[in-house]
């Protein structure tokens, strides 16, 4: 895989952050989405790869583009797409912080081909590598991840997605005596925020969209963190669907390995509404504005790009 292609991955997040621009705080996330998702796959028809969607807004049946299998691109570089035209439909349709536009890509076949469910999932930077343990409780990880960035509790702040499903998560991590920050929506952002170093945040925790443990741990190894997770299935017909889908072990830990096998991979973001790691997308004049972040696993080097597109 060539590096120079994170340039063209750019423009994939960029187009698709400015479409979903249009629908911002507009009520209708669903339209958001779509105006999304087709300037991501327009895009993507347009460069020189020759990619298959492992990620994407679901089954060949249920999702019209950036299905799961779509063959994508006009080049002859294979490789595995991960696709998030926007991680935080909900935030956009609101006009709330930390929508983006993501997308990362590996050599072929090494992806996790996640099902659309829930998963388990912890995430952190590089100090914290090797510090984490899904199999074992919130405190123990905290305990851990605290001795790594030598930190005292209190210096610690976990971002979790403030949902019933995680009242237990929340009191121990107070308990540990740790600050909480609690997030509406977009667990993708606090992984890399994690793992980059002027953003106060030391780890993600809790149980929320697979596919998106999948960009998360694809931005986590360009950052040099970590990332594990645990499928959550939440009935049998989910649990048929990973079998289906070639898991048959459904209380397998997926460490960051599995999730992302090779060691070549490229992440891009760019940011729809204001955030703590890109501001959102800008109308100036006869400009937009757009501000992504190229993470990259060749030169471990995060870049921020701003972009002014002629309208
Ligand atoms: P959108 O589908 O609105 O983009 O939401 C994304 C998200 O917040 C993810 O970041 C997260 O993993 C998941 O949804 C959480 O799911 P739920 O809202 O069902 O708890």
């Amino acid at each position: 895989m060539n590096p120079s292609l994170a340039f063209e991955l750019l423009k994939v997040t960029e187009q698709a952050a400015i479409k979903a621009f249009f629908w911002k705080g507009k009520g209708d996330k669903n339209s958001a989405d779509k105006a999304a998702t087709e300037a991501m796959r327009e895009i993507l028809n347009s460069i020189n790869i020759k990619g298959t969607v492992v990620i994407g807004e679901g089954e060949m049946d249920e999702a019209p583009m950036l299905y799961i299998g779509e063959k994508l691109g006009k080049g002859e570089d294979e490789i595995d797409i991960a696709v998030d035209p926007i991680d935080g439909t909900t935030l956009t349709s609101k006009n709330r912080e930390n929508a983006i536009s993501v997308i990362g890509i590996s050599e072929k076949n090494s992806l996790l081909n996640a099902p659309d469910m829930y998963m388990k999932k912890i995430g952190v930077g590089p100090k914290a590598k090797g510090a984490i343990d899904i199999t074992k409780d919130l405190t123990y990880n905290l305990k851990e991840i605290s001795k790594a960035l030598n930190k005292k509790p209190e210096e610690i702040n976990i971002v979790i997605l403030e949902r019933d499903r995680h009242n237990q998560y929340i009191k121990e991590a107070r308990e540990f005596g740790a600050r909480v920050t609690l997030i509406t929506d977009g667990d993708v952002c606090p992984v890399i925020g994690a793992g980059l170093d002027d953003i106060d945040i030391d780890v993600m925790f809790g149980i929320g969209g697979a596919p998106e443990g999948v960009l998360a741990a694809i931005a986590a190894k360009c950052l040099g963190g970590d990332f594990q997770g645990i499928l959550h299935p939440e009935s049998e017909e989910e649990i048929e669907r990973c079998k289906k889908m070639g898991i048959t072990d459904i209380k397998k830990v997926f460490k960051l390995n599995d999730l992302v096998k090779s060691d070549k991979n490229i992440f891009c973001l760019t940011g729809i509404t204001d955030g703590y790691i890109v501001k959102g997308v800008k109308k100036r004049a006869n400009k937009i504005i757009t501000e992504s972040l190229i993470l990259n696993s060749f030169d471990f080097t995060p870049r921020f790009i701003t972009g002014y597109h002629n309208l």
